[in-house]
């Protein structure tokens, strides 16, 4: 099982941060030993993160306070450390240009992102279709939904939907609206032809295929000593699917990049990220 997620409805998961979830998942996970060092550990990173030599504490105090309200009050896809780690990268990124967001649900990320861009004087493109996954492309495609969220279920159309008034809502709630510029549509749609230069790209698209379309149009733009982030880390068939060298070569021209954390994650609390730089 990949998470704590909570059978929302009929049609959607997210990770829940409702203390009785989180607890129940990490019992059944860990066991109560297991939960226990886990606790001692997250606390650990929450401390490095705001007490890190050479960091400015009054802004990573204030990213941690920010995005707790967010993790609160909006149903996010991602667990809070995930974001802290990714924290730690933009606000150290030297990297000038704007940072873009691949599969934002209902806003929760793109609301911390837009916190970030707005610390670091960027700008935050904002990509979804806002009506939630495609059809899967091939059936392994679809079967991942059952590695990834630990049910006997497989992603769908329309699962993981946030319309644009709700991811704007939360944004203007909890963020920073004022930096964001949004990219409605299907990535194959909406991303050809679009020039954004970016520094820092995060990619939550759970799709193999949709991943692919990110890689095809962004990664090339992608500045030299730019990042990018993907969700789905952990899961080798993803990791598969979004490194295959034989699409590389047929799409980009070019051997896929190195990705830091592949199939473990970047930290056995953020198991689903890991990253890849621009050389
Ligand atoms: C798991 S959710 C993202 C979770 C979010 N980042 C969070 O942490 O709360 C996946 C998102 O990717 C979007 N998505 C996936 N494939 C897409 C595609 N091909 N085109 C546009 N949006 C897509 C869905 O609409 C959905 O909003």
């Amino acid at each position: 099982m990949g998470s704590p997620e909570t059978q929302e409805s009929n049609d959607s998961f997210y990770v829940s941060h409702k203390f009785m979830d989180v607890a129940k998942y990490m019992l059944e996970q860990n066991g109560l030993l297991g939960s226990f060092a886990k606790y001692i550990q997250y606390k650990k990173a929450i401390k490095e993160f705001l007490t890190e030599k050479g960091a400015n504490v009054a802004d990573r105090k204030s990213v941690f306070e920010q995005f707790n309200v967010i993790d609160k009050k909006v149903k996010c896809g991602h667990y809070p450390y995930q974001f802290l780690l990714m924290a730690k990268y933009i606000l150290d990124l030297k990297v000038p240009g704007p940072i873009v967001e691949c599969g934002c649900y209902k806003g929760g990320s793109t609301a911390k992102l837009s916190i970030l861009a707005k610390m670091t004087n960027r700008k935050l493109y904002v990509c979804d279709s806002f009506e939630g996954l495609p059809s899967p492309q091939f059936e392994a495609e679809a079967k991942m939904h059952g590695i990834v969220h630990g049910y006997n279920t497989t992603f769908h159309k329309g699962e993981f939907a946030g319309t644009m008034e709700e991811v704007k809502s939360n944004i203007r709630n909890y963020g920073c609206i004022d930096v964001c510029e949004f990219v409605p549509g299907y990535f194959e749609n909406s991303l050809p032809g679009i020039k954004i230069d970016p520094a820092f790209v995060f990619i939550d698209v759970d799709l193999v295929t949709s991943a692919r379309d990110c890689f095809k149009h962004l990664w090339p733009q992608l500045l030299k000593g730019g990042l990018w982030f993907t969700h789905e880390a952990a899961y080798h068939e993803y990791i598969y699917g979004i490194m295959d060298k034989t699409w590389w070569h047929e799409n980009l021209g070019e051997c896929p990049p190195l990705i830091i954390g592949a199939g473990t994650g970047l930290s056995p609390l953020a198991h689903a990220i890991a990253y890849m730089e621009k050389l």
